[in-house]
């Protein structure tokens, strides 16, 4: 796991240090809404049989994500490897930092970080199918509906009838993008829209990602 810098965040490896955050996040019932139907998660009686995560800070592949400028907690971030080059992502963020991209700025870091560390072939993401946010989030970071999935465990939520959706991108999309971005980066170049060696770094900033491992 490497801590991964996006515009405005910074994607820690979870620690001990970081559970006060998680079990607050949980206590929040709209951010528990697509996950157990809207309640406060009181650590001290749910079973270990939650079907949700809840991370204590001892896990691996679960990233904090604060704000770099102060060092606020934001959320945190999961890719999990499921089976030989397969991970699944997923995200839970404080609701008070919704709305401002900050879920794709972070699960598009980890998904550029998955497929260039090479460690997996395909990523993939599910979420109720009525959580249309999560599911927004997936498109903007460019996995592609695969399927519906309906729920029969044994404690239906709200919602729970309409099955769990998942996305998908495999790593030979990935790289057909990314190959395609650079690509229209030259284009630009070609062009010779750089009127400034400011307006130059600008694009250079775009297609060298930082958050790349070396
Ligand atoms: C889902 C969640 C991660 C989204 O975080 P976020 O930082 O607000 O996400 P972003 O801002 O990056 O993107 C959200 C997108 O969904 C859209 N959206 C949000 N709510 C929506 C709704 N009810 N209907 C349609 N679109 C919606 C937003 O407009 C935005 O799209 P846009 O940029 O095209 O306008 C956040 O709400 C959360 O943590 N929820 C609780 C936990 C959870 O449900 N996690 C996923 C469970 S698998």
């Amino acid at each position: 796991m490497a801590v991964l810098q996006t515009t405005r965040l910074t994607l820690s490896p979870c620690t001990p240090s970081d559970c006060a955050d998680f079990i607050n996040l949980e206590r929040d019932p709209e951010v528990m809404r697509f996950l157990n139907g809207g309640h406060a998660v009181d650590r001290e009686t749910i079973g270990a049989d939650a079907t949700f995560l809840m991370p204590r800070g001892t896990e691996p592949y679960i990233w904090t994500a604060r704000r770099t400028v102060n060092g606020a907690f934001v959320g945190w971030f999961c890719l999990w490897p499921e089976s030989e080059g397969l991970a699944e992502l997923g995200y839970r963020l404080r609701r008070m930092d919704w709305g401002q991209g900050l879920a794709s700025e972070g699960a598009l870091a980890l998904v550029n970080w998955g497929f260039a560390s090479g460690q997996y072939d395909k990523i993939a993401a599910t979420t109720m199918a009525i959580n249309l946010g999560s599911r927004r989030v997936m498109e903007k970071i460019g996995l592609s509906y695969a399927r519906t999935v309906m729920y029969d465990g044994p404690d239906p939520i709200p919602g729970s009838e309409h099955g769990e959706v998942w996305y998908e991108l495999t790593r030979a999309q990935w790289t057909r993008r990314q190959l395609a971005e650079i690509e229209a980066g030259l284009a630009e170049a070609d062009r010779g829209e750089f009127a400034s060696a400011e307006a130059l770094a600008t694009v250079v900033a775009k297609y060298v990602k930082p958050d790349r491992p070396a």
